[in-house]
């Protein structure tokens, strides 16, 4: 075929290290949860802006700079934004990148995440820590998708890089990392168990 593909939208996803992982999710699974029994505005923020599941993202989400564990997490986590940030060509000789936000995300039975991007920041991802077996994935939607006029549907069967959403399953030991404008959801949790997952995200300087 005389096609090539041009200006690609690229989603990365890889183990957060080969070992351990076991035991670092039980560290961080434990102070997600402490964090949401000591976070009292967090769980009031929560109520009204994530119905039946807790953030920390509007009360503590600078948690790389309070938690030694997290702090772990950020500097195992930079080296994956270096990888992705290198894979799309981006030229940061010279400059820095830097974990700003770094929130928890507990999601019960029924808890949800709408369409959403990230403001002010240029990579944004989300690390899981606890994925119980059929929990909700990361949906993640064609940023072409607001400038289609008249294209007709997709074929049921369509090549997946041609459609209009993808998802991600949700792994505990991943980390998935995407652009920030790339808006994405969270359907609702319909497993009867917690999913708790870690997002942040960077800028560069
Ligand atoms: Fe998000």
């Amino acid at each position: 075929m005389p096609l090539k593909a041009w200006f690609p939208t690229f989603i990365y996803c890889d183990k957060l290290q080969p070992k351990g992982l076991a035991k670092f999710n039980d560290e961080l699974a434990a102070e997600c949860a402490q964090l949401r029994d000591y976070d009292e505005a967090g769980r009031k923020w929560s109520e009204k802006n994530y119905p039946g599941g807790y953030t920390s993202y509007a009360s503590m989400h600078e948690l790389h700079h309070f938690s030694s564990t997290f702090g772990g997490l950020e500097k195992k986590l930079t080296k994956h934004v270096r990888a992705y940030a290198k894979a799309l060509d981006m030229d940061l000789r010279g400059r820095e990148i830097h974990m700003t936000d770094c929130w928890v995300n507990i999601m019960p039975p029924t808890a949800a995440h709408s369409l959403h991007l990230h403001p002010l920041s240029f990579i944004s991802g989300t690390y899981y820590v606890r994925t119980p077996k059929g929990c909700s994935g990361l949906k993640f939607e064609d940023p072409r998708l607001s400038k289609f006029m008249a294209a007709p549907p997709k074929l049921a069967d369509a090549h997946e890089a041609n459609r209009a959403y993808t998802t991600y399953a949700a792994e505990a030991g991943n980390v998935i990392l995407f652009e920030s404008w790339l808006r994405h959801e969270v359907a609702a949790n319909r497993v009867d168990d917690e999913r708790i997952s870690i997002s942040f995200n960077y800028a560069w300087r």
